[in-house]
């Protein structure tokens, strides 16, 4: 190995794998919910788990994998609309108050995607253009972000379900927690574009 080869070794080996983490984290993070779950949209500023799981597999086909991977095609052409959110430049989008009307494709579909995206990543991440690495670290934080929107929005469905179901039964408050956990009060107002 030259210097070189040496060289994107190091700087490609951090991103496959945080790539592989983040990714990971977010199927973890929709493992306890079964595909009912998943196609709830409890209010228009929320957004069913299969649409986070989805929305930000495309991000990484939109951006890095149809650019930057020779040969690559869109794993579905209708996931181009159903998945975009707010990217103009990127083409129509399916409104956003009506994600939760998404019962197509299923659960078993959009994982089906994901792991196509994450294979011809793995692709792109053996020797990726220098271009890539930047585009690919937003992609990660984007989907870190989504991590966040997916908690909160089913957090915000699963509180309205009469039974009470818990996201996590076996949730306990941390070790070192101070006090009960409560709301705060805070300046009020609109809030900004959620991802
Ligand atoms: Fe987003």
């Amino acid at each position: 190995m030259n210097a070189i080869d040496r060289r994107a070794a190091t700087i490609t080996r951090p991103v496959a794998e945080r790539y592989a983490q983040v990714r990971s984290r977010t199927e973890t993070l929709a493992a306890p919910l079964s595909p009912e779950d998943q196609v709830v949209q409890s209010m228009p500023d929320a957004s069913p788990t299969k649409w986070h799981r989805a929305h930000t597999t495309w991000f990484f086909e939109t951006f890095l994998l149809l650019p930057l991977l020779p040969g690559y095609r869109r794993f579905d052409e209708s996931f181009a609309v159903l998945f975009n959110s707010y990217y103009v430049a990127a083409g129509p989008r399916h409104a956003r108050q009506q994600r939760g009307i998404l019962t197509r494709p299923g659960s078993a579909e959009v994982a089906a995607y994901r792991a196509a995206v994450d294979a011809a990543m793995a692709k792109l991440l053996r020797d990726p253009p220098a271009e890539a690495l930047p585009l690919i670290e937003l992609g990660l934080q984007h989907e870190e972000q989504h991590q966040e929107l997916l908690l909160t929005d089913i957090l915000h469905a699963l509180s309205g379900n009469p039974l009470r179901p818990a996201y996590d039964t076996s949730w306990r408050e941390p070790p070192g927690a101070v006090g009960a956990a409560r709301m705060l009060d805070g300046p009020r107002g609109r809030g900004g574009n959620r991802p």
